[in-house]
């Protein structure tokens, strides 16, 4: 259910601004506003010319492209660079061992234990990926074949990435924290021939297996041929004969070469799949391809984060999401940057771990998360002081709205009151920033991602897809194609045409809510569908409860986001039990191991509240909107609720929340 813009308001009334430094300007990508209007302005008088100028000064094409762009919203189908041939770990690796920067490190490795460090050069990495490529054929591997990637944050995860893309074999990269019924379900989904995954995750000096997930999982996988294992732990697992091998041992085979020839790729072959969470309850497997994904993945690294030659460039996310897809593998090896890659967490062993990263390497780009910059600002500035963070030069912000206290927090403690943080607004459908500000041009807002880039056609409307007013919340919607969005639903192009395109016809819908203001900057507001942020993860609310209602105690659940300090949301499930069970503490605990069982840790939910009823329509519609209030403490005003079948279920529903949450 979605709420309509006469609900949406933003809390967000911030006045302060920030203005780059004149001398960081002189020598940025983007120098000025001057400069960031003129190429706006040309981005939308000729967006072909401009995209193809930046095609061009980035990438290294094996052929031209006939046509820059053929695009109908309607249809829908995008297509850039036309009849164009490149590959991908070719323009991230070989083009950079011949233009100086063969001895440059591509890959700095901090492993979760402190003495784990690998650093890869540009010449390093290219002999893994080609043997590693070359291992994936002598698997069977070809041209088109999918490739289920599920690891933890080593650098065997970039490695198989790349090989994938050097053979023209699509992948899919599954977070490792997901469950073996989430892993099995995307390897179905995709069918992919092939899985690499590891023994264990390290995290937070536990040891987590990982192995058995996938053992799980592959019971009912009939696509895949082999299991790649890589021995991160060294813990005991199950190696099935005939289908699994060790990584290490692969690539020890002295007949696998050090070179193997790319793939020549057309620009819309596809490079990966995703997946993401939406309002159903099925992940959609978001399709990417070759070149525009790259084109924009290079484009908005060089001018978002203004990435230099010397620069060390740290971007926190993990590779299993879009951000880590992006910006720690495609845009800054594209651009021959050095990108770091961190495993573990902010906090441990101790809540400057990440401060002390970025003194270790002398970091000065760093790409994080509100809910990151949240958990740390609880823990005091000793942590920051503590180290020299002087490096830094460009901070930025992903996943959530970062509000403006976190924004203070961020800009004087960890850019000491000088750095400009780049609020960078987009999705995993985007596969890159649309909305940011350049970090010498734009003035700041804290809260505010500012402005599009250029090239990018966003705008905010009213449901019935007129233009909403200056300050009016509404829905966020792009109204051209860029390089880097999406192509399809893996499998599924009627989903790809209702989720994006049917509500707004000639628009892509993000199913996000913003504002502009008098300014033209953007605010978000986070997500008018039934999808939830908890600490920057994409969460369908949809799919929690179907994870729910498969356990044999429960008849009917419905999710919600319920607004926390450090996750930005948090899962509260209200839960409907069979006839004549016992509701406690027990089956609490037992409902929220099955969720992690099902979906992952990330899915379970905080809070369960059972309840007798929910709030239904006449026709047996659950009222969101009401749960949604309930779990804010919004409870003074439910709006229209005449269509309720029983009104009477609210006050038991607010009573039941203020026993489980102590909300007054
Ligand atoms: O609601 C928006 C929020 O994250 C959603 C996309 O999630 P995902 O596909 O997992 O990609 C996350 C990383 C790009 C969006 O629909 N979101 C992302 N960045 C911001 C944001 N909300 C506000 N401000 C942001 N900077």
């Amino acid at each position: 259910m979605c709420a309509n813009e006469t609900q949406i308001e933003s809390l967000m009334q911030e006045e302060r601004l920030f203005r780059p430094s004149r001398k960081d300007q002189m020598k940025a990508h983007v120098k000025s506003m001057k400069e960031y209007k003129a190429y706006y302005k040309e981005s939308m008088e000729d967006p072909e010319g401009f995209w193809a100028r930046r095609a061009e000064e980035l990438i290294t094409w094996n052929k031209k492209w006939r046509k820059v762009l053929r695009w109908d919203f309607n249809d829908p189908k995008i297509e850039w660079f036309i009849g164009g041939k490149l590959n991908v770990s070719y323009n991230c690796l070989d083009r950079h061992l011949e233009n100086g920067r063969r001895n440059k490190a591509a890959l700095i490795w901090q492993g979760e234990p402190e003495e784990d460090v690998k650093v890869y050069t540009y010449q390093m990495l290219h002999t893994e990926v080609c043997r590693f490529a070359n291992v994936l054929k002598k698997l069977g591997v070809k041209k088109g074949d999918r490739v289920s990637i599920y690891l933890p944050m080593i650098p065997e995860l970039p490695i198989a990435m790349l090989a994938c893309a050097r053979i023209g074999a699509p992948h899919s990269i599954v977070f490792a924290g997901f469950s073996a019924s989430s892993l099995e379900s995307r390897i179905q989904d995709c069918k992919a021939k092939v899985l690499i995954t590891a023994d264990a995750v390290l995290r937070s000096g536990r040891t987590i297996p990982l192995k058995p997930n996938a053992d799980q999982a592959l019971k009912n996988c009939p696509t895949v041929e082999k299991c790649v294992v890589v021995k991160r732990a060294g813990n005991e697992i199950n190696m099935e004969e005939g289908r699994d091998l060790w990584w290490h041992e692969l690539m020890a085979d002295e007949s696998i070469k050090d070179t193997c020839e790319p793939e020549i790729m057309d620009a819309e072959d596809m490079l990966f799949i995703l997946y993401t969470s939406g309002s159903t309850g099925k992940p959609k497997g978001v399709i990417h391809t070759t070149g525009g994904y790259l084109t924009y993945a290079a484009h908005t690294t060089q001018w978002v984060f203004d990435l230099k030659d010397d620069d060390v460039y740290w971007c926190t996310a993990d590779i299993g999401w879009i951000t880590g897809h992006t910006y720690i593998v495609y845009g800054p090896l594209a651009l021959g940057g050095t990108s770091l890659m961190f495993e573990g967490v902010p906090t441990w062993p101790a809540p400057d771990r990440f401060w002390k990263i970025v003194e270790k390497f002398k970091v000065n780009i760093f790409y994080t998360a509100p809910t990151v910059i949240r958990a740390l600002m609880r823990e005091g500035v000793e942590w920051t002081q503590k180290h020299d963070l002087s490096t830094l030069r460009i901070l930025g912000s992903v996943g959530e709205p970062i509000n403006p206290e976190a924004w203070m927090w961020y800009h004087e403690n960890i850019g000491k009151g000088k750095l400009p943080i780049v609020d960078t607004w987009w999705q995993t459908e985007t596969g890159g920033i649309l909305i940011a500000p350049l970090p010498y041009a734009t003035p700041l807002k804290p809260g505010s991602a500012t402005l599009p880039l250029p090239g990018v056609d966003a705008a905010i409307v009213r449901s019935d897809g007129t233009p909403a007013k200056k300050n009016e919340g509404g829905y966020l919607v792009v109204k051209r194609p860029w390089p880097g969005m999406l192509r399809g639903v893996f499998g599924d192009p009627e989903r790809f045409k209702k989720q994006y395109f049917d509500r707004f016809p000639g628009m892509y819908e993000s199913g996000d809510g913003a504002r502009r203001d008098e300014d033209g900057y953007f605010w978000i507001m986070g997500r008018l569908d039934d999808v939830i942020n908890v600490s920057g993860h994409r969460l369908g609310t949809a799919e929690i409860e179907s994870a729910l209602v498969s356990h044999p105690s429960v008849a009917e659940a419905a999710v919600v986001g319920m607004p926390h300090p450090v996750k930005g949301q948090t899962i509260y499930a209200y839960v409907t039990l069979k006839a004549g069970l016992e509701e406690s503490d027990d089956l609490r605990a037992e409902l929220r191991n099955h969720v992690r069982k099902i979906i992952g840790p990330i899915a379970s939910p905080e809070y369960i509240q059972f309840a007798v009823g929910l709030p239904k329509t006449r026709s047996g519609k659950i009222m969101r909107r009401i749960l949604r209030k309930i779990v804010a403490g919004e409870t003074e005003d439910f709006g229209d609720t005449s269509t309720l079948a029983d009104p009477s279920v609210i006050e038991d529903l607010i009573k039941g929340n203020k026993e489980l949450t102590g909300n007054k």
